[in-house]
């Protein structure tokens, strides 16, 4: 995802050395944190961790920090960092087999290439060893905070399943599911951050505003591609009865679209057609500036405490999420 990892590059600089070091931490942790369960289950989790992925979650507990902390708090946000991003690549593999998809980080995922058992085994592996480390933290309110995320995206990923194939869901309800698949572990990544460095947390709006606006540009991405760009096949939403925000919009414009039935998106070569179809309704302009309204919103409230660099890094992350769908 090269656009991205420009924005990335922005952050660290503005963040200051001291999160380079942090993030290299967080990154040498996860390398090899699936080691000790041996093969095939090193294999399956270290191969989606090491796949790549923007890191964007960890960024956040780094960030959220705020500036320079002590040895200990290190350690601490270091595996704050860890179990965040760890919870979200067991959220990732869980996710591809209710979504029935092959490519994930530019890669086969683990449904594709070693079946369903495999990466709800997998999945289930990465959960517990993200709650291990954050546990080491000794701090019950910070895995009451991944905790409470973590059955929320539990929550979403029924909810969006329970709404599978009902192109008449309301903007409303495609919110609510984006708030619990997605957004709620972007304020947890915050607040762990806060947490683990002994702060009071402040940052979990940020957060969520972020994370909603992260969900609906990835939905964006899933009708617009290309898959160069986002690493997933475009229209896999749809294809798999995924209805989204640009769908809900696109069928209000065009009466092709709300006469379709989406269970008749049948191939992949149907599903472009129907991403180009929503793609000229300007549905995708106008579900970015949803986007980028909450991503301003966002902004706008980090609290005045914030040290420079650390503010000017996550108004950079802000941007970075509002650049996914330009
Ligand atoms: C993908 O998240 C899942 C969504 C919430 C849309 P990311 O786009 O952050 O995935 P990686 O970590 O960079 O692969
Ligand atoms: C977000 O949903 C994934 C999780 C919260 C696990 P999506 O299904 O839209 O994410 P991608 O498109 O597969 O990354
Ligand atoms: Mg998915
Ligand atoms: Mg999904």
């Amino acid at each position: 995802m090269k656009p991205a990892a420009t924005d990335i590059a922005a952050v660290m600089d503005a963040g200051g050395p001291h999160l380079g070091v942090l993030m290299a931490r967080v990154e040498d942790r996860l390398r090899t944190i699936a080691e000790p369960a041996g093969l095939p289950l090193s294999e399956w989790a270290g191969g989606t961790i090491a796949a790549g992925g923007k890191r964007l979650r960890p960024l956040l507990s780094l960030l959220a920090a705020g500036g320079p902390t002590t040895g200990e708090e290190q350690d601490a946000l270091v595996r704050a960092g860890v179990a965040v991003e760890l919870l979200h690549v067991a959220t990732l593999v869980h996710d591809d087999v209710l979504d029935a998809a092959t490519l994930r980080r530019g890669a086969p995922t683990v449904w594709a290439v070693a079946g369903r058992s495999a990466a709800t085994t997998t999945g289930d592996f990465l959960f517990a060893t993200a709650f291990a480390e954050l546990a080491r933290n000794d701090d019950p309110d910070q895995v009451k905070a991944l905790s409470a995320a973590s059955s929320g995206l539990a929550r979403g990923e029924l909810l969006q399943r329970a709404d599978a194939w009902d192109a008449s869901i309301t903007v409303e309800r495609y919110l609510e599911r984006c708030e619990l698949k997605t957004a709620r572990l972007f304020a947890a990544a915050c607040e762990l951050g806060e947490l683990a460095a002994g702060r009071s947390p402040a940052l979990a709006s940020f957060g969520l505003r972020i994370g909603l606006a992260f969900q609906v540009l990835d939905d964006v991405l899933d009708v617009s591609g290309p898959t160069e760009a986002t690493g997933k096949h475009r229209g896999t939403d749809l294809l798999d009865g995924t209805i989204t925000l640009p769908l809900v919009l696109a069928r209000r414009a065009d009466a092709e679209l709300a006469a379709l039935d989406p269970r008749s998106v049948v191939d992949s070569e149907a599903a472009e057609r129907v991403c180009d179809m929503i793609a000229r309704t300007g549905a995708l302009e106008e579900a970015r500036d949803y986007a980028l309204a909450l991503v301003a919103d966002a902004k706008a409230e980090l609290p005045a405490r914030l040290e420079p660099s650390t503010r000017a890094a996550l108004e950079l992350i802000a941007d970075g999420v509002a650049n996914r769908g330009a």
